[in-house]
């Protein structure tokens, strides 16, 4: 059986597996990882004065992992510049806060470079290597150029931006053509692989041409794409709630949470999430609710995420601002209506958190898919479960229609959506919920991954001459 080779920005393979901070995709990667064999592949983390073109191999829990160190002028170009300032603002359609530096774009290509360097001489005649995310979109094309004949597949997080949008980055047209260098693209909704198809067959000087099945044509290259919609580990995610650590968050929550219902939001602390525009909903809820103020509560945990990045910084300073508000103008002496923590919770706690939460509140922007909607639906207790709200924008709400969709810009619809969430029957909760779940065990991360690395192994391979793979 051939080898799997996971390549990722971050490398995020637990050490203790069973400490129960890992994620629903770190754990399914690491899975197959030991199961193929193969190792996972990406940035240390850490910088060095001069980059040394050579992988530190580490053991983490029975998954070898090569981590690569970077100079900090690397980090600054690739990874805060053109991955977090350039791609990320770009495909979450916030053209008003990407920034086209050159630098940006010099620092990508060359750190891409490196890491091809540095994997391509630990790649074996029959693996498969699956890439993830914007950060190495062109690293298929650089591992060509040093002789790499194998299957390579990449898979997108994020959303794909109209084509519209995507003219804005200089150089869009050799970004799009170094992922012909894949043999299978992957996106985690038909909406955004439409986008990249839109993009190909419509953009002047592309020439590309829609071939049956979902392939792609452009560049004298053709490509196979697909609709690969990620979700959760279900039993792991299930185990966690109900472990000794799960169970007791709930009980704390529900003993905090006495007579009052909890709205439950947790994210990165990013602008695509819309956690100013969710604020601003709920500071409508309890503006229009007067007789339920005091009643419930919003619990949003919100980690601080790219914090070297000053979009970033602007956002966490204007939420600071809005919780305080919030709690200023509403607040009673045994009442808070935010709880805003910056703070990371352990999977099982969050497990806990969310089942004792009567409300879930998903209203990101813009979201490649957005896995916190499909975890709050598996937290919820059958007989008595909690209502989803989520955005119409995340990738989620293609398959997630029996959720309150909302549109997270209008803030009087998220205002009554919370309240027609907070008054919803049990009967309708029971047969909502049924439903939701029904599409999280459908979508659970280990079929995501075996759907992708066995279309990615059954793909023909197009590329220049013998393929050198079994
Ligand atoms: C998103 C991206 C991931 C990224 C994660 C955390 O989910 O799709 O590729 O790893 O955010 O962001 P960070 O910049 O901290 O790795």
């Amino acid at each position: 059986m051939s080898r799997l080779i996971v390549v990722s920005n971050r490398v995020s393979a637990p050490k203790d597996p069973a400490a129960g901070s890992a994620g629903g995709l770190a754990m399914a990667l690491s899975a197959a990882l030991r199961k193929y064999e193969g190792l996972w592949f990406g940035w240390s983390g850490d910088t060095v004065e001069t980059f040394v073109p050579e992988a530190k191999i580490e053991d983490r829990a029975g998954v070898t992992v090569a981590l690569v160190d970077l100079e900090a002028q690397d980090v600054e170009e690739y990874y805060n510049g053109y991955a977090n300032k350039t791609l990320w603002p770009l495909f979450h359609h916030r053209v008003d806060l990407t920034a086209y530096e050159r630098s940006y774009g010099e620092g990508y290509e060359r750190t891409n470079a490196r890491f091809a360097e540095v994997l391509a001489p630990l790649i074996q005649p029959d693996d498969l290597i699956w890439i993830h995310d914007y950060h190495m979109i062109p690293l298929a094309r650089d591992l060509r150029r040093l002789g790499v004949k194998n299957r390579i597949g990449f898979f997108l997080h994020t959303p794909w931006p109209a084509r519209q949008l995507l003219v804005t980055l200089p150089h869009h047209r050799r970004l799009v053509e170094s992922m012909f260098d894949y043999d299978l693209i992957g996106f985690q909704t038909r909406e955004w692989l439409d986008l990249f198809r839109d993009y190909v067959a419509s953009e002047p000087g592309v020439n590309g041409r829609l071939l049956p099945n979902d392939a792609l044509a452009a560049f004298d290259k053709t490509v196979q794409t697909g609709v690969f919609p990620i979700g959760i580990d279900v039993e792991g995610f299930l185990s966690a709630r109900n472990s000794t650590f799960g169970a007791r968050t709930y009980d704390r929550m529900a003993a905090s949470s006495a007579f009052r219902s909890m709205i439950v939001g947790v994210d990165r602390l990013d602008y695509s999430k819309g956690l100013e525009e969710r604020l601003l909903g709920y500071e409508q809820f309890l503006a229009d609710n007067p007789d339920m103020r005091g009643e419930v509560f919003l619990l949003q945990v919100t980690p601080i995420s790219r914090d070297d990045v000053d979009t970033y910084q602007d956002i966490r300073a204007r939420l600071d601002a809005l919780a305080g508000r919030v709690n200023g103008e509403y607040a009673d002496m045994d009442w808070q209506p935010v709880r805003y923590l910056n703070r990371t919770y352990r999977r099982d706690q969050l497990a806990g958190i969310y089942r004792a939460a009567r409300v879930g509140l998903v209203t990101p922007l813009r979201d490649g898919m957005n896995l916190v909607a499909k975890e709050y639906v598996a937290a919820q207790n059958p007989d008595d479960p909690g209502v989803l709200i989520l955005s119409r924008f995340a990738g989620a709400a293609e398959q997630m229609g029996e959720a309150l969709l909302v549109n997270p810009f209008s803030r009087e619809e998220v205002a009554d959506a919370i309240k027609r969430a907070l008054t919803m029957s049990l009967a309708e909760r029971k047969r909502k919920w049924e439903s939701l779940m029904q599409v999280v065990n459908d979508t659970d991360v280990s079929l995501w991954r075996n759907d992708f690395v066995a279309c990615l192994r059954a793909v023909e391979r197009t590329g220049d001459g013998d393929a050198g793979d079994a």
